[in-house]
């Protein structure tokens, strides 16, 4: 079986959830507190044992491409200062993990973003994700789960989430077939944001994917789905004919960082876990309730 080695991260799209931020910042580099969004999704590929990171962006997504690489200027101004803890904060990530990027020039959704990624991926298998869903993994990080799976199955996966019924519309939507294991299901289907009443199941994408190379011939020649976008979901249903598709409940809580609470929320939750904040920002959310 082969290995998971690389990761596509889509950064492309023009974040119009956080405008009028948006209009000039990469919504990827909008901070939890004080690191971007983008990282903890690198971090996350990282820890789950990938080598190399493609990310997508476009024309105006050039502070992602600054952010991971050196600052030379930068870290000599600390290093002469002495300011070794801040100094390893701005080198520690650049050296630890190959990132690549690639300009998509136009966006046409999801599965174009993605299809740019083609030369990169070759032939092996590869994972997806996507930068608006932060999880902080139970026993293990999110991808890390989709990979032991991938182990069990050889076959693509989509890492999943139950959603309420007024969610359903804002996903892609899975149509089991049968129960492997706990969590691990093998699909016969998946709908992109469907209505409620046409919806298969209230077991939704949750933006993290293990998919197979066969998966670019099928967005070569994905028309446009819901949104008018070239969607992935659409190309994932029809690589079902020809390939096993399963998903697999992801074990941890998942922030959608993509909307303004999943946002704050994270944020608050983040402070809440760090040693630096979190008694002060506890004291200070005790003291606003009052
Ligand atoms: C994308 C996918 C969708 C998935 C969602 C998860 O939609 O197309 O299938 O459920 O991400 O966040 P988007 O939210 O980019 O419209």
């Amino acid at each position: 079986m082969q290995k998971i080695r690389k990761a596509v991260i889509p950064a492309a799209g023009y974040g119009t959830r956080f405008l009028p931020v948006t209009k000039a910042v990469a919504k990827e580099m909008l901070p939890i507190i004080d690191t971007p969004t983008i990282e903890y999704i690198v971090r996350e590929a990282m820890e789950s044992g990938i080598e190399d990171i493609i990310i997508i962006v476009s024309s105006n997504k050039n502070s992602i491409m600054d952010y991971f690489d050196n600052n030379f200027e930068l870290e000599t101004q600390l290093k002469t200062k002495g300011k070794m803890k801040e100094l390893a904060q701005i080198t520690d990530l650049p050296s630890k993990i190959n990132i690549h990027f690639i300009r998509q020039h136009e966006q046409l959704g999801l599965g174009h973003a993605v299809l740019t990624a083609k030369t990169f991926i070759g032939d092996e298998p590869f994972a997806v994700l996507l930068g608006d869903d932060v999880y902080v993994g139970n026993k293990k990080p999110a991808l890390a789960q989709l990979i032991d799976a991938y182990e069990k199955t050889g076959a693509s996966i989509l890492g999943t989430l139950e959603v309420s019924d007024e969610n359903v519309s804002k996903y892609g939507i899975c149509d089991p077939e049968a129960v492997v294991e706990k969590g691990l299901s093998k699909l016969k289907g998946v709908v992109e944001k469907p209505a409620l009443e046409d919806a298969p199941s209230h077991s939704a994408i949750g933006g993290r994917y293990i998919l197979d190379s066969k998966i670019f011939s099928y967005l070569e020649t994905q028309t446009r789905g819901a949104g008018n976008e070239i969607q992935l979901t659409d190309a994932i249903l029809r690589m079902m004919k020809e390939k096993e598709v399963y998903s697999l409940d992801i074990d941890g809580r998942r922030y959608d960082i993509g909307s303004k609470l999943g946002f704050i929320e994270a944020t608050i939750d983040f402070a809440l876990k760090r040693d630096d904040l979190k008694d002060s920002v506890k004291a200070l959310l005790e003291s606003k309730i009052k």
